[in-house]
């Protein structure tokens, strides 16, 4: 035993292998379960697939870069639920791809933004928001107002997340040119914002 102790820990070699084969081991039996564990891999109840407008409202929420100062994860302490609202569960995020959890937060958390604002104060804060939050130092972001939506997109996009699990039916992906057809950017931004985080709203 002791000969074996010895070889490991002046051979740097077997050093180096054994302790990453030793982490390698720890890393799978922590991670791999949370790929099969049903908490993670199902939506919980009230999750919906985004519509075809919200969906389109994500993907100009990720080109504007906006996640780079915008979390969607509240994490389970105390200033953070009292704050924001329930803390995030894996079941939220099961039709994100990519999913849009973080840490980085220039603003504050959008987990749950859903519901706490009206249509009208998210056009006025996007198109500048000093206006309705003096202090504010979001950039304003008008040229959402004037953008039309790429509808014809989105179908492609519909099916593309379809094989990854998203389970749109077809007469979603058949409806989904005329329900983002001729909408601006603004209004695909605010529906997106609007979804997030209804289905733990209430709860605390
Ligand atoms: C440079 C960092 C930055 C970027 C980029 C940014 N924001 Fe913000 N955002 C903030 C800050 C700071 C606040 C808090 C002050 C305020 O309400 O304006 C905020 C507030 C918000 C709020 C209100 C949240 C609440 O609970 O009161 C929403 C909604 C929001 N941002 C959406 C967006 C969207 C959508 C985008 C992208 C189009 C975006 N933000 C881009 C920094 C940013």
């Amino acid at each position: 035993m002791e000969r074996i102790q010895k070889l490991i820990e002046q051979n740097v070699f077997w050093l180096i292998l054994l302790t990453i084969l030793t982490v390698s081991v720890a890393m799978m039996v922590e991670i791999l379960p949370l790929a099969f564990a049903k908490s993670t891999t199902e939506p919980i109840e009230g999750v919906k697939p985004y519509t075809a407008l919200q969906l389109a409202g994500r993907d100009i929420y990720l080109r504007e870069g906006c996640y780079n100062c915008h979390s969607q994860m509240i994490r389970p302490f105390r200033a953070e639920t009292e704050r924001y609202g329930h803390y995030s569960v894996g079941g939220e995020s099961v039709y994100d791809h990519p999913f849009l959890w973080g840490s980085k937060r220039t603003g504050p958390d959008l987990a749950r933004v859903g519901g706490r604002y009206s249509d009208e104060w998210h056009r006025a804060h996007l198109m500048n928001p000093r206006d309705v939050v003096p202090e504010s130092i979001m950039p304003a972001f008008p040229w959402l107002a004037a953008n039309r939506v790429d509808a014809q997109s989105l179908p492609d996009k519909m099916r593309a997340l379809r094989r990854v699990g998203v389970p749109y039916t077809d007469q979603d992906i058949a409806n989904a040119v005329k329900d983002a057809d001729g909408k601006s950017e603004m209004e695909a931004v605010i529906a997106y914002l609007q979804s997030l985080g209804l289905a733990l709203k209430n709860k605390r």
